[in-house]
């Protein structure tokens, strides 16, 4: 099947649709976990542009409109600076060009930790804008109530437990989590907690392995592994990290591509032929009749 279609300029959707498929719900993919089996595991990736949305979407069962794009996109130092702007238009953005893979947006640190009813103006905004399907949101047992009260309010939420990178500047870097009885002791408590609560899902981030594991088989709902485990429910990834977009990544990403390499060679053979003047030649350049 091609993965590329265009996208309809009246109505700004995907359109036409490479085949008629319909999108994916929360509850499905809620329902591919069945007494703690998943027979398929989830994949998912994150999009921040309606073209890259293009290109993951057929592939793909969730598209998260990550606040990773602070670092991807803008160039920022962390998470931290994310603003619920940025998320609604990527958000839109992801949405627009895809058609198949449900799409999740993140809460922006600072957006929802306040009190529920924070959570559910910043929520209720970001679906609003974006015509995601639900948000995540970090942290654990704390969120918890929050959790419960969107979900109890038709929003649907993924949570985000280990290392939480809104959480930088208290847990001091971006290492794995989970060594100590206590921290592992944590992690499986806020899963349990979110669980509970309503999460649709779970995002396990950079956790022990036999953690991840013992959350997996301790929660209902499906874990989405990052650093984690093969055997959580899914798995996501950052694109650009996967397809080799920057030098350094954390060791638990796998490069399936050199993405990086291509656009500096195909810029390097523009440049020269600009200074060269070999560009434009004559297929790029107009002439009288
Ligand atoms: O922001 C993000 O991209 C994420 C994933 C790495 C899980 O939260």
């Amino acid at each position: 099947m091609s993965t590329t279609f265009n996208l309809d300029t009246s109505t700004s959707r995907a359109n036409p649709t490479p085949q008629p498929m319909k999108r994916l719900t929360v509850p499905g993919i809620r329902t591919r976990k069945q007494d703690g089996v998943t027979a398929e595991p989830i994949v998912m990736l994150t999009a921040y542009t309606a073209r890259q949305a293009q290109l993951l979407d057929a592939h793909c069962d969730m598209l998260l409109v990550g606040d990773s794009l602070g670092q991807v996109i803008y160039g920022l130092p962390s998470t931290v600076p994310v603003t619920l702007d940025m998320m609604a238009l990527h958000g839109a953005a992801v949405v627009r060009g895809s058609y198949h893979a449900a799409v999740i947006v993140d809460m922006p640190f600072g957006s929802y930790e306040e009190s529920p009813a924070q959570a559910f103006a910043s929520a209720s905004t970001l679906l609003k804008a974006s015509g995601a399907a639900g948000v995540k949101l970090e942290g654990g047992a704390a969120m918890a109530p929050t959790v419960a009260f969107l979900t109890e309010r038709g929003i649907p939420v993924m949570g985000h437990v280990g290392l939480t990178p809104q959480a930088v500047n208290v847990l001091g870097g971006y290492a794995a989590r989970g060594r100590s009885d206590a921290e592992a002791d944590k992690i499986m408590a806020d899963a349990k907690a979110l669980d509970d609560a309503g999460a649709f899902a779970i995002v396990v981030e950079g956790v022990v392995e036999p953690i991840a594991i013992a959350v997996t088989e301790a929660v209902s709902c499906p874990t989405i592994g990052i650093g984690a485990s093969a055997r959580c429910d899914g798995q996501v990834l950052v694109t650009d990290d996967m397809l080799g977009m920057f030098e350094r990544v954390p060791r638990f990403v796998k490069r399936y591509d050199n993405i990086a390499e291509s656009i500096a060679s195909a810029v390097k053979a523009y440049a020269a032929e600009v200074r060269d003047r070999t560009f434009p030649g004559p297929d790029q350049t107009y002439q009288p009749k």
